[in-house]
């Protein structure tokens, strides 16, 4: 019988999850149906997911950053069925794949300084694993440094510069010579890079747990510091990057930031193949392949397929002509505006931190008594269940995915597409305003949701301190 993909799609509707839970990761799916993430999507077009009833989701998850263009976006797609019509080869071995060669002029070309060399590959975490060898192979040194609340992947190079403990324990010993410095700590980092062991300093400029925006004094100062003891710097515009924040990397917005390796994924692929990138300039690109037999010294069988490289031309063709890290700017400020406006009339509402389309959505303890009551329970259950208490009525109530920012933060965090409607952004913050409104009636059926949520976490974790006591 011929494959029919379709007829597979059809007939797991709805029971995907049953499915997913037996032959993959059960305790995703766990937390998917305790949250309410656990639905069945039919269809995904721009911003917009549609469920098997035909509802339609503003998505402003966006996997994590992955669609800056929005889904299925016509270039993208177009580019891609070019290259399946032409039979054009790919992945020879030995080759030189030209769609290789001219995505990586074309990303050099918008590199802040003299970064003209590229590695492709096909995730984040394999940009960063390539950035830490090229640092270790161009200084001779062996250490890296990170910022304590640093996420730049989960393979174990990268996880070693993870700042968040939950996800190493279990994985470690990691990267011997890891370490982590806290953000703007700037002895703290002088006293590191003078022992003279460290090959790279690496941050976000706009870290992704939490949504910090690194100050323009710090990277200054920070790059400074490297220079003096010939560190490397390592810039992950991993979720930053690729017009998010504004600009088509977040670190240039800081005049005279001028990082050694720029690393790139996500947005980059355009939303249908993994691809990831790490740019460096030419004397640190030959510092790792420095000789004939070591000409392939770090390479991927996958890396520079012709459809990531045509998604990778598309996927910068879409910004460069809809001119869409303008757009970011223009849409980020009318979210920070409509935000801001709230503060004053929603005690448990803070404020906002935005560059761009990179929005973290501040919540805190409230001044009233009851509401102060109602904080304190909550966050005794759990650090992130206040957060959850936004995003849970913002899908539930208003079709909206947006995802809690990070470990134990009271923290929301908004990456929409960069080509979403003005109307999709009243959209939100009609849905945002209502969500307050009714999370300040304590009690309230939110509350009654949250704190059904509360008892299943509190439950799973007895039952875990029990196995694990046995
Ligand atoms: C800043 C940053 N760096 C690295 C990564 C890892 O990317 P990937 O999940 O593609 O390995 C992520 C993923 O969320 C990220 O946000």
């Amino acid at each position: 019988m011929p494959l029919d993909i379709n007829t597979i799609l059809a007939e797991t509707r709805g029971k995907n999850f049953d499915l997913f839970e037996k032959h993959i990761n059960p305790v995703f799916v766990k937390v998917l149906r305790i949250i309410g993430f656990n639905r069945s999507w039919v269809r995904g077009e721009g911003a917009y997911l549609w469920d098997e009833n035909g509802t339609c989701y503003l998505d402003f998850l966006a996997n994590w950053g992955v669609f800056n263009f929005g889904r299925s976006h016509p270039t993208i797609r177009g580019a891609l069925q070019q290259v399946l019509d032409s039979d054009f080869p790919g992945w020879v071995g030995f080759d030189a794949p030209p769609l290789a060669a001219v995505l990586a002029r074309e990303l050099t070309k918008r590199m802040p300084g003299d970064l003209d060399t590229v590695f492709f590959c096909n995730s984040g975490t394999e940009a960063i694993e390539a950035a830490i060898k090229f640092a270790r192979a161009s200084t001779g040194r062996p250490c890296i440094v990170h910022l304590t609340k640093a996420f730049h992947g989960l393979t174990t190079g990268a996880l070693s510069l993870n700042g968040e403990t939950s996800f190493r324990r279990g994985f470690e010993p990691l990267l011997p010579g890891s370490s982590s410095v806290v953000m703007g700590d700037l002895k703290g980092l002088e006293a590191r890079l003078a022992l003279g062991d460290v090959a790279s300093f690496v941050f976000e400029p706009i870290q992704g747990k939490g949504v910090n925006i690194l100050s323009d004094e710090y990277l200054l100062a920070a790059q400074d510091l490297c220079r003096k003891y010939n560190t490397l710097m390592i810039c992950d515009e991993i979720q930053s990057g690729m017009g998010r924040s504004g600009r088509f990397l977040a670190c240039q917005w800081i005049e005279g930031l001028q990082p050694d390796i720029i690393c790139l994924s996500k947005a980059l692929s355009g939303g249908y193949v993994p691809l990831g990138a790490t740019i460096t300039r030419r004397a640190i690109y030959d510092r790792v392949y420095d000789s004939m037999d070591r000409a392939i010294v770090h390479a991927s069988t996958f890396g520079m397929g012709n459809l990531a490289m045509a998604a990778g031309l598309a996927a910068l063709t879409v910004l460069d002509d809809e001119n869409l890290a303008a757009r970011a700017n223009e849409l980020g400020s009318r979210f920070r505006h409509g935000i801001e406006a709230m503060v004053p009339r929603f005690e448990f509402l803070k404020g906002v931190r935005q560059r761009g389309l990179m929005i973290g959505i501040e919540f805190g303890k409230p001044d009233s008594i009851s509401l102060k009551a109602a904080w304190t329970m909550v966050n005794k259950i759990n650090e992130n269940l206040f957060a959850q208490a936004v995003v849970i009525p913002l899908l539930d109530d208003h079709h909206i995915l947006t995802q809690v920012a990070g470990h134990a933060t009271p923290i929301i965090k908004i990456l929409p597409p960069l080509n979403i409607k003005d109307t999709d952004v009243d959209w939100f913050l009609r849905a945002l305003e209502d969500v307050m409104v009714k999370l300040h009636k304590f009690p309230g059926p939110i509350w009654e949701v949250l704190l059904k949520i509360g008892n299943h976490v509190l439950t799973a974790k007895q039952r875990e301190g029990r196995s694990a006591d046995t």
